[in-house]
């Protein structure tokens, strides 16, 4: 296990104030911090090697492009996935327009069926809703149970029917924190039509615990960099390569194509077919340095400090009057993503008043709209832990959450 103290003076975001208070930030489920390690990284490819990727013959752009192909290496050995496989896009969101339009727009029409879950992220929801509008193929949802858990039995239902040809599902809910047993889910899809593919939402799990996409059963894995400390800009797409060969291009530009005539072109071999224009060089490369720090401590163990954290987090949480903590209550069935409502407050309410203490959460819908209605509420309150969380944070929150429920008169303050 890594120690923690030690490991948050790689955060100098850490070390500051915010409205004359020490920052605790618990906000890493919307953007993780950034340690040196990669803000070094970053400014050395500006400082020593900036230059264009796969076009020069000059030092420097083959120093990049060493750099920006060992990224992909990095993403691939990190996520068990084929180098050939990883495409760099600018986050998952644009991972997931790159599956939609290139394969669900492809091979998707009427009569079948993608199977999203009332637990997506919009990002795993809107652009599939996009194609449809093309393609016209149904789209089914898996309904989310009090718990906080998907419904194994309208999955299996649904499922059953043969006609799903894709199945989008997250692995870690960025609102109540559930971790979907997706490799069994897979499993089953699969299973009942050989054609279908699984899209695996990483943007919550990646960052927080081992991921090897083939015991996962994704045939297709979306993650961004911002959220796993690196830097905003750069997102991931892990597929199979031999997927990405027969897809046709997402977007069309320099880099992608082997060859082009005014009329018309052919294209270059995977992943680069995928990675038109300039590709985002500087923040691969920070991406690496936190695929590298991550690796350095472990994602077993980054997991196991979560955990301890979540698990502290619930119980904390829990014995406040008045304060209901959604989703799974078992630390080992859930991330740290913790969403709760105070009874009688308003999600932007309580997330302004904590700001006043210095604690960075978030209010609102989370991009989750369909989970969050499920909830019976508009929004939520959302502490999420990383890697340089500790119990004090807890204790912060709980004081915040004191605070709040004084200022606004409510009764039972502990
Ligand atoms: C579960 C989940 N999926 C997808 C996304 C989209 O990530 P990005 O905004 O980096 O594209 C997020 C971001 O909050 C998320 O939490």
């Amino acid at each position: 296990m890594f120690d923690v103290t030690t490991l948050r003076k790689d955060f100098p975001i850490l070390d500051r104030q915010v409205h004359g208070r020490p920052l605790v930030y618990l906000d890493s489920a919307a953007t993780s911090q950034t340690p040196q390690q990669v803000l070094d990284a970053v400014d050395r490819f500006y400082t020593h090697y900036c230059a264009n990727v796969h076009r020069g013959v000059h030092a420097l752009a083959e120093e990049a492009t060493a750099a920006y192909e060992h990224a992909r290496g990095r993403v691939a050995a990190f996520t068990g996935g084929d180098p050939r496989g990883v495409v760099f896009t600018k986050n998952a969101t644009e991972a997931f327009n790159l599956v939609a339009y290139s394969w669900a727009m492809e091979r998707l029409g009427p009569g079948d069926v993608l199977l999203v879950t009332q637990m997506e992220h919009h990002a795993n929801l809107v652009p599939w809703q996009l194609v449809q509008r093309h393609a016209g193929f149904d789209i089914a949802s898996v309904p989310v149970t009090d718990e906080g858990l998907l419904d194994l039995d309208v999955f299996d239902e649904i499922v059953g029917s043969g006609r799903v040809k894709l199945f989008a599902v997250t692995a870690m809910s960025n609102v109540v924190g559930t971790i979907n047993p997706v490799a069994e889910l897979a499993q089953r899809v699969h299973a009942a039509n050989d054609e279908a593919v699984v899209v695996v939402d990483g943007a919550q799990s990646v960052p927080h615990m081992p991921t090897d996409v083939h015991a996962l059963g994704a045939d297709f894995l979306c993650a961004s960099g911002h959220k796993m400390l690196g830097p905003t800009g750069v997102g991931m797409l892990i597929a199979r390569p031999e997927l990405l060969e027969r897809m046709p291009p997402f977007l069309g530009g320099g880099e992608m194509i082997a060859d082009v005539t005014v009329q018309r072109s052919t294209f270059n071999e995977v992943p680069y077919k995928f990675e038109a224009g300039t590709p985002v060089i500087g923040e691969a490369i920070g991406l690496a340095a936190a695929i590298e720090y991550l690796d350095d401590l472990g994602m077993d163990n980054v997991r196991a400090h979560e955990e301890q954290l979540i698990s502290a987090c619930i119980d904390a949480l829990t014995g406040i009057d008045g304060v209901t903590v959604h989703g799974p209550q078992d630390a080992a069935r859930r991330g740290a993503a913790v969403s709760f409502a105070i009874e009688g407050l308003h999600p932007h309410d309580i997330g302004t008043i904590m700001d006043r203490e210095g604690l960075a959460v978030r209010a609102g819908h989370h991009c989750a709209k369909p989970l969050v209605r499920s909830l019976g509420a508009v929004a939520t309150t959302r502490a999420s832990f990383y890697l340089y969380n500790t119990p004090d944070d807890i204790a912060a929150l709980v004081r915040g959450i004191d605070a709040t429920k004084e200022f606004f008169g409510v009764r039972n303050v502990r």
